[in-house]
């Protein structure tokens, strides 16, 4: 008899470079109907020694994006961004991705994990909630549509 596994596909998370940037303004457009990152920002973020920029990759297909900011006199990383390719979702990238986030922060001796997430996104906010953050204010009209944002929060122990 043959045994199904419903095991989930490997996922590789990695610091992505400049050569990534037409497949990472494909991925930001699939996910995101305002608020993307232009192509010029995204670049200025690839190059920058306070942004980590990381691919989540499914073989060698770019499935999911973050980009984590950290400042040299903060001790808070925060996730600016964060995507997976409409049919990649429910395979537990964001989780691997915002566990990755987590890592690389404690890496840096950062204390807390940050992120601002739209009020009408449940999948984000359900996600962020299941990785342990929790929403500590909101930011009103904060995107450019005028919708209100949450603040997430996670310490860092
Ligand atoms: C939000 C997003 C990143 C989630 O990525 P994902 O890889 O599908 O998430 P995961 O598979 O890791 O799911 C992790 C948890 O999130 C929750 N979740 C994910 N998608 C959900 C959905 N559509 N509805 C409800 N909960 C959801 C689940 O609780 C899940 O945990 P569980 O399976 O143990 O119950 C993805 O839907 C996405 O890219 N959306 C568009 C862009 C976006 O909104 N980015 C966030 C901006 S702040």
């Amino acid at each position: 008899m043959k045994v199904q596994t419903t095991s989930k596909p490997s996922v590789v998370c990695r610091r992505v470079d400049l050569n990534m940037t037409d497949a990472l303004i494909g991925l930001e457009n699939a996910c995101f109907e305002c608020d993307r990152i232009s192509r010029r920002n995204l670049r200025r973020l690839l190059c920058s020694p306070s942004a980590l920029c990381i691919g989540a990759f499914l073989g060698k297909e770019l499935t999911g994006s973050m980009v984590v900011l950290f400042r040299s006199n903060s001790s808070v990383a925060r996730i600016y961004s964060l995507a997976v390719s409409p049919h990649a979702r429910g395979l537990g990238i964001g989780k691997r991705m915002i566990a990755k986030a987590e890592q690389e922060a404690r890496a840096r001796k950062c204390r807390c994990l940050r992120l601002e997430v739209r009020l009408d996104n449940p999948a984000a906010i359900r996600l962020y909630e299941r990785c342990g953050l929790t929403h500590t204010k909101v930011l009103p009209e904060y995107y450019e549509d005028g919708t209100n944002a949450l603040v997430f929060w996670k310490e860092l122990d």
